[in-house]
This record gives structure tokens, sequence and C-alpha cells, in this order.
């Protein structure tokens, strides 16, 4: 490996997140990584910085050229830049999304369990929450299609939010399964809202398809959310690249997004971006590669010592499922052993709505001596 993942980074006292909020927990909760940017990525955001001067910017040729050389290679389709908007998060697009294709009271429609902000994003906007539940069925996560058109039908959904990959359970849906969805939303004349912010996280063997890449009739009520804040850990320099085929729509998405007063990129985020796209590939097949050796990490430890505690196998991500039903404990009784007893951050799944119960995500984007102190503790607590 060129690139060294091994090395613990002290994140305390820099404004983190996941480490300065509460220091007797071990964090491996929230989604960001603890591995730095390589160095020849981190030299041209710092020449950026020499420059001094940070006043108002905009996106430029280059910015979208890397960003259509990345889309064109990784996931098929090209970006033409006047159908894109820079937003400074996904949650935020969601927010604006919502607001742009629904009216106050309309129905909007969420699959459970599913990365939180999902739901509460849909309530801060006064939309009417519905949520079809997944099937969790034999280790593997699947939709009933059936209750899913129910959803949709009995409540008048005008807009699906669609996690995929989808966090926290880690299915990477298939490009099949993505049609049935485009078909029955089509229909209904429901606006998918595709999240695909995990998109560069696939495991091997899977392949992901971009909801971009279905035909061109499922492009008509599209808003697709992307960023490269998950693949190269960026979330606190804030650029997401959101893109809305119909104009209209397009449209209604701008004048929602003014009205929040939002207009020009971050510009260190935008300097961040466009490098990583442009030179951060071979650092992100190292770093998928230690991945896979974490993943296998916790696969190997619960089965040798917590065989109680099943691993749902992920096919993309760097969040795992962990299916703690086998313990015999109450959701309470878990969730105190983990945080109270293990001193673990990890994310308890009821957060993730319903069928969260017993079940706990854990961030494994982190060095793997992190990862082994975090896996003796969770031992200790629950032997
Ligand atoms: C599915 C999903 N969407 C969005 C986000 C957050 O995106 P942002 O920080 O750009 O709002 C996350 C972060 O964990 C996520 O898992």
């Amino acid at each position: 490996m060129s690139y060294n993942f091994d090395t613990v980074v002290d994140r305390r006292s820099t404004g983190s997140v996941k480490f300065d909020i509460r220091h007797d927990l071990l964090p491996l909760w929230v989604a960001d990584m603890d591995f730095p940017l390589p160095d020849e990525i981190l030299s041209v955001i710092k020449k950026r910085v020499d420059h001094g001067i940070f006043g108002y910017t905009m996106t430029g040729p280059s910015y979208w050229k890397a960003l259509d050389s990345w889309c064109s290679r990784e996931y098929g389709y090209n970006v033409k830049p006047s159908e894109w908007v820079t937003v400074p998060g996904v949650v935020y697009s969601l927010s604006i999304a919502i607001r742009a294709v629904t009216e106050p009271s309309d129905a909007v429609l969420i699959e459970q369990p599913v990365y939180y902000p999902f739901s509460q994003v849909v309530k801060d906007n006064g939309r009417n929450l519905i949520v079809a539940p997944l099937c969790f069925n034999k280790g593997r996560y699947t939709r009933d299609l059936y209750a899913f058109e129910k959803a949709i039908r009995e409540n008048n959904v005008k807009a699906f939010i669609l996690c995929s990959p989808h966090n926290p359970v880690g299915r990477v849906w298939s490009g099949d399964e993505l049609l049935l969805v485009a078909e029955i939303c089509r229909r209904y004349g429901v606006t998918v809202i595709a999240d695909e912010i995990h998109c560069d996280f696939i495991r091997p063997g899977i392949k992901f398809t971009s909801f971009a890449t279905l035909c061109d009739e499922y492009k008509e009520k599209l808003i697709l959310c992307t960023a490269p804040s998950k693949t190269f850990n960026l979330a606190g320099l804030q650029v997401s690249n959101i893109w809305i085929p119909n104009p209209e729509i397009r449209e209604k998405f701008k004048k929602e997004n003014r009205a929040n007063g939002y207009n020009e990129i971050n510009t260190l985020g935008m300097t961040a971006a466009e490098t990583c796209y442009t030179f951060g590939k071979p650092w992100l097949t190292e770093l998928k590669a230690y991945l896979e050796g974490n993943i296998a990490y916790v696969r190997s430890f619960l089965s040798e010592n917590m065989p109680k505690v099943n691993l749902v196998e992920s096919e993309g991500t760097y969040l795992l499922w962990l299916d703690f039903h086998g313990t015999g404990l109450s959701n309470e009784e878990m969730k105190d052993k983990v945080e109270n007893k293990a001193k673990l951050w990890l994310d308890h799944g009821d957060m993730f709505g319903q069928g969260g119960q017993l079940f706990e995500r854990i961030n494994i984007a982190c060095p793997r001596s992190t990862l082994e102190q975090a896996m003796k503790q969770l031992y200790e607590a629950f032997k």
C-alpha cells in the first residue's frame, strides 16, 4: 500500500462532531472517516490557502470537467453543468427538494430503517411522513413492492426519498430493483429524490447502478443528490452536487435555494472537491481495500467471540449494521451496555426508525487499532 491508514490521528479539540461532544466514549458513530487526505490533495488545498484571499467563489469549467470525468468513469453518466446545482449539503438538498416538489401537508415517502435526517427533514418542513418498512429476511433487506405501492396510492404520495446505497442496512439496490421503484413512482407521478452519497463505497463483486442511468422517462421527475463528502471525507467543507434534469423542477429547486439565501460555493470546498475528483482515485482504491480488511476483522471477531451478535453483510457504505436479537436482551438493555459498559458511541438502531430496534450501526472508517479497541470494549461489556 502506498497510503497509510493505520496511523491514529488525534481528532479531539478540532471541533469534531464525532469526537468533541463526548470525551468519555470511543466514537464510531457519525459517518465521517478518521483518515486524513493524502499529500497530493492536501498540497493543492494548501496552495489555495496560501493565496490568502477567500472571496465569493463560483464553480468554473475545470470543476465541472472534474465532476464529469468522475461520473462518466465511475457511474456511466455525463454531467451537463447547466443541469446541476451546487449546495452546501445533501440533507440541505433534501429539504430544498421537498419544498420544491411538494406543498405543505403533502405526503413524502421514506423507507425505514433509514438515515434519521430523512424523517426529520420531512417533518421539519411540515410534510406528512409516510413510512414503508424494509423487509428483513434471512439476514438480507429487501423492499416489499406491494406495500411500497400501497403506501403511495393510499396516501397520495408526492415524493419519495430513496437511499441508494442504503444507510444503515448496506443494501446497494440493483438496476432491476431500481427499475421497479422507478416504474411505480412514474405511474403515480411521484418525484424521486435519490440520495446517492455513499455510492463510491461499493463492496467487491457488487454493482452500483445510479438512478441517473435508468431510461429517460424515469428522469422526468428526478432529483439526484451526490457529494464528494463521504468519498473523500469532506463533510466539513460543505459541497454537494445535485442533478435535476427537468428544467421546471430545477427552477423550483433553485428558487427555494435562493429563498434560503444560499448562493456561492465554499471556496476551499470547491478546490478540495475538484482536486479529489481529479487525483483522488488511487487513494480511494487503497482506502476501500483497507476498509475490506476492517469488515473482515469485525466479521471474524464476532463469529469467534460474540456469536450471538450477527453482522448483516453490507454491499456498500463503511457503516456496518449489527443485529443483537440473538443476545436475548431488550433494546434498552442493549443500548445501556453499549453506551455505559462498553463506553462506545455507536448509533443505536432505533434512531433509524421502524425495524431498527436491537441493532447498532458501527462506522468502521477508522484505523484497525481503533476498531480492535472498540470490539474489545464491546466484548467485555457483553460477555
Ligand atoms: C444517506 C446520507 N445522506 C446524507 C448524509 C449527509 O450528507 P450532508 O453532510 O451532505 O448533509 C449522510 C451522512 O451520513 C448519509 O448517510
